[in-house]
Order: structure tokens, then sequence, then C-alpha cells
């Protein structure tokens, strides 16, 4: 049996090993298929079973494909730490190319992606998040405005809604919101539905959904193009992504072309967007069955606001309330519930030797559900990462829903400041309640939120609200 516990001493990767040990294997494969059944009804649950059965190293197959779950605080630092000559993101990743475009990102070797991600740095720092925090508030406020003084919404539409907006205003340029009805929102839409699970392992299969994936990545091509014609025509030089972009230079001195510009624009659109709306659901629903925590962050939010009655970057720092109420979502409802790499060099840990060619996973769903890691963690309890108890910062990769190590999610700070503008002006104007019990959540897709139906109530308080 794999170690189950979390001493750091006696289980770091550079320790000398005699023999490997052979990795546990899930029980209850089936011949051919191994785990596949079960892991298609319930990857969770069967992933939970991993780490009961042999801790934190398990393995078991996929169909033909052999994978190891690494589960525990020093099985992650292995994990995240592993350079990318061993632990690879980018085979794994193969899919996404028809939908990001040649030449950028996952289509690239590493230092290359890296080169280009690291481009958008400067356009996330601290100037640029007051920026955002006042389109975000506008957005928000709109979005309420537009919903009236009481009506039921479906909740992964409306949160998919507002956070296009606000990517394609914050991420993407003005030019882009503005277009979002008059087309970008209907080409976005078919590009992501060419994420399925056929494309995950054919992505380039002639098949109609795969057709209108392309066919839609021409039309975005295209918007952004002409964008990007005209600001080079009128000079036009707005704080964003896009432009940010047109004065990068690779190392070597290289422009960017526009097709890699789109390119790297749609790999920050598709890893930010749909992860923060389904986010931003699973709030939505905390909140609504958890009236203890909406009370404290009310109370926050009329402290915070009461006086100034708008919103900045500084106030939604302030929130420390919700903020853990975020990060409790996060623990609870991980929206990426597996992160995958494929290993291209033996990769030794505590005894064991992961082979080349296997897939190795982490899985924060999972992790975040450990109990010697967060007590009782079944419970929603956003006072947990407070102080004393701090169960967030007790280890470096605790918390993982952001991912760790060298493909750590760049967009954590303005993905956590954009779910914290929704539910401020959100929970100020409104009441919400759930029709049914919360729901379940989906794993048919590559991101993880609430099964449908999936609808709340909501009616305006009656209290006056802080925002003017
Ligand atoms: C609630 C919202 C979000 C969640 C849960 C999330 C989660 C993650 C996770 C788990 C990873 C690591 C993937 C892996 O290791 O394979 C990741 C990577 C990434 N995220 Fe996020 N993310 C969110 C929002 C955003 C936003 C808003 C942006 C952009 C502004 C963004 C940009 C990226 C990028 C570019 C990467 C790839 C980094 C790399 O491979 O070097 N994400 N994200």
């Amino acid at each position: 049996m794999a170690r189950r516990s979390d001493t750091a001493a006696t289980l770091s990767s550079a320790e000398p090993v005699a023999a490997a040990k052979p990795i546990p294997e899930l029980s209850g494969g089936w011949p051919l298929l191994g785990h596949l059944p079960e892991f298609q009804r319930d990857p969770v649950a069967m992933l939970s079973r991993c780490w009961r059965e042999h801790g934190e190293l398990a393995r078991f197959r996929l169909g033909p494909r052999e994978f190891v779950l690494f589960t525990g605080l020093e099985a992650h630092d292995c994990y995240f730490r592993a350079p990318e000559d061993q632990l690879d993101a980018r085979a794994v990743y193969q899919f996404t190319v028809p939908i990001f475009g040649r030449g950028v990102a996952y289509d690239v070797a590493p230092e290359i992606m890296a080169e280009q991600l690291g481009f958008l740095y400067p356009a996330l720092r601290e100037a640029a998040m007051r920026r955002f925090a006042r389109i975000m508030f506008e957005e928000v406020s709109q979005f309420a405005d537009a919903l009236g003084d009481a009506g039921e919404v479906d909740l992964p539409t409306a949160m998919n809604e507002l956070t296009v907006n606000i990517a394609s205003r914050c991420l993407l340029g003005q030019e882009v919101r503005d277009q979002v009805d008059s087309g970008f929102a209907a080409a976005y839409h078919d590009l992501q539905e060419g994420i399925n699970a056929l494309g995950f392992f054919l992505p380039r299969l002639p098949i109609p959904a795969h057709r209108r994936r392309d066919r839609a990545r021409r039309r975005i091509a295209a918007i952004l193009g002409a964008i990007m014609a005209e600001r080079r025509r009128s000079g036009a030089a707005p704080e964003d992504f896009m432009h940010t972009l047109m004065q990068a230079r690779y190392k070597d001195g290289r422009v960017l072309g526009d097709d890699e510009i789109t390119g790297i624009l749609l790999t920050v659109l598709f890893a930010g967007q749909h992860t923060s709306a389904v986010l931003a659901s699973w709030m939505g629903l905390a909140f609504a069955a958890e009236p203890g925590c909406v009370a404290g962050v009310r109370e926050e939010i009329e402290a915070v606001y009461r006086e100034s009655g708008t919103m900045d970057l500084a106030s939604l720092k302030r929130q420390q309330a919700l903020e853990r109420s975020v990060r409790e979502c996060e623990r609870l409802h991980p929206p990426l519930i597996l992160l995958v790499r494929k290993v291209l060099k033996p990769l030794d840990y505590a005894g064991y030797t992961v082979p080349a060619g296997t897939l190795a996973m982490v899985s924060p769903a999972v992790s975040h559900r450990l109990p010697h890691v967060f007590a009782d963690p079944q419970r929603f309890d956003p006072e947990r990462f407070a102080p004393p108890a701090s169960e967030d910062k007790q280890h470096h990769y605790a918390l993982i829903g952001f991912g760790g190590g060298k493909h750590r999610c760049m967009g954590k700070n303005f993905a956590i400041l954009q779910l914290k503008a929704i539910w401020t002006v959100l929970l100020d104007r409104f009441d919400f309640e759930l029709e049914t019990a919360v729901p379940a959540p989906n794993y048919g897709s590559w991101v993880t939120g609430p099964r449908a139906p999936c609808r709340l109530r909501y009616r305006r308080r009656s209290q006056t609200g802080v925002f003017r």
C-alpha cells in the first residue's frame, strides 16, 4: 500500500531508492476496459477510492491507457515540481490545437508557450487590475439592472453570459465586447462545442461539431483580425491584452503575427471564462443554501461600501469574508477536477517509479476532501481559511483549484476579483432561493459545473443597496 502519511522528510522524491516497489493497482478493473465504466459513471468517486485503497499513489487503466493518481501534499509537491521534460502537459492538451490554432500554446515547445503567456503578465499587474475592477462593477451592475425586481434564472446560463461580457471587455478589448451579441458569442459557443470526448482523442476527425468548430475559429480570427487592422490604422492603443500582444516581441526580436495573437487570446479566454462561469454558479448555489454565510458576507459589504458607495480594487481586496467563500467553493467544487500530464521520463516518488508512457494525474476534487488536510472536509465552512486554522496556508499545494507549478493558473487573481465583484453586487441587490436541492456535479463536460436544471429564484431586497 502506498503511504498515507504526509511527512515531508520521509517522502522526498530525492530520497535514495533501493528498488522500485510496484505501484498498487485499484481493485475492480475489467478486462480490456479497465476502470473506464466506473470512471464514466463518477470519476471523483472512483479516484477517491484510489486514495482510500492505496494512499498517495494508485494505478488504474482507462481502456488501453495506464494512469497513476498522485494524492496528498507531498505527492502534489513531486507532481508540480517535476520538470516539463519529465511530466509533459503538451501531449495531453493536443485537443486544444484546432481551437487555439497552430503556432501557439500546446502546439509549440513549452518554453515558447511560456514566452507567449509571459507577454501577458504586465497586462495583469496592479494598475490593470484597478481598471478591471471598475469594468467588472459596471458589467455586473448592468446585468443586475436587467434582472428587474424578481424572477428566475438558469444560473449557469446567466453566469456564462456575464463572464463572457467581462472577459471580452477586460481581456480581449472593448471592440470585441461591442460585437459580443452580433456574432462573437455565437462563434465562441461553436468553438466551445468543439471540445468533446471524441475530439480529445481525435481532434481532427471530420465530424459536424469539428467542422462548426473550424468555421467558428475562422470567424473569430476574422473579427479579431479586423480589430487589429483598425487599431494599426488609427493608432489606437487601449490597455488590454490585444494591445499588449501587438506590442510584444519574442526574445529574438520577432513581432507576433495576427494568427498568433488570436491564438494566445483564445487560449486565455478558454482557460479563464468557462471556469469562472462555473465557479460563479457554484457560489450562487452555496449562497442560496447557506443563509448564515450570506449574513456574514452582507455585513462585510455594508462595512466596506456604505460610505463610499462604489467598488474599486482596494474595496474588493478588503472583502476577506467573501474571499474565504470563494476559496471554499473552489475547494468543494474545483471547476477542473483533473490535471493530467504524460510521463516522458520515469518519475521516482517514495520508493515507487512511475514509468514513461503513463499518464500522471492530480485531482483537486479528491485532494480537497482529504480529512487530514481539511477538517470535516464535506462541510461548507469558509471560516476554515481564517486564522488561526488557515487550512489553505498549511502547505503550498493544499488548495489547488488553480493548479500549481509551471502551469499554475495565470488568471487566479483576476478570477477571484471577478467572482467577488459578481457576488458583491448580486447579494447586495437580491435574495436568492433554490428551486430544487443543490444539483450534483456534471462530469460530462471538460469543466465541472452543476447539472441541469439549476435555477435560482431572486427577489430584490427591501433594504436599499449600498451602491449608488
Ligand atoms: C475560476 C476560474 C479559474 C480556474 C478554476 C482556473 C483553473 C486553472 C487551472 C487548474 C490551471 C492549471 C491547468 C493544468 O495544470 O493543467 C489553469 C491554468 C491556466 N489558467 Fe486558469 N483558471 C481560472 C481562471 C483563469 C482566468 C480568468 C485566466 C486568464 C485571465 C486563466 C488563465 C489560465 C492560463 C493561461 C493557464 C495555463 C497556464 C500554463 O499552462 O502555463 N485562468 N487555470
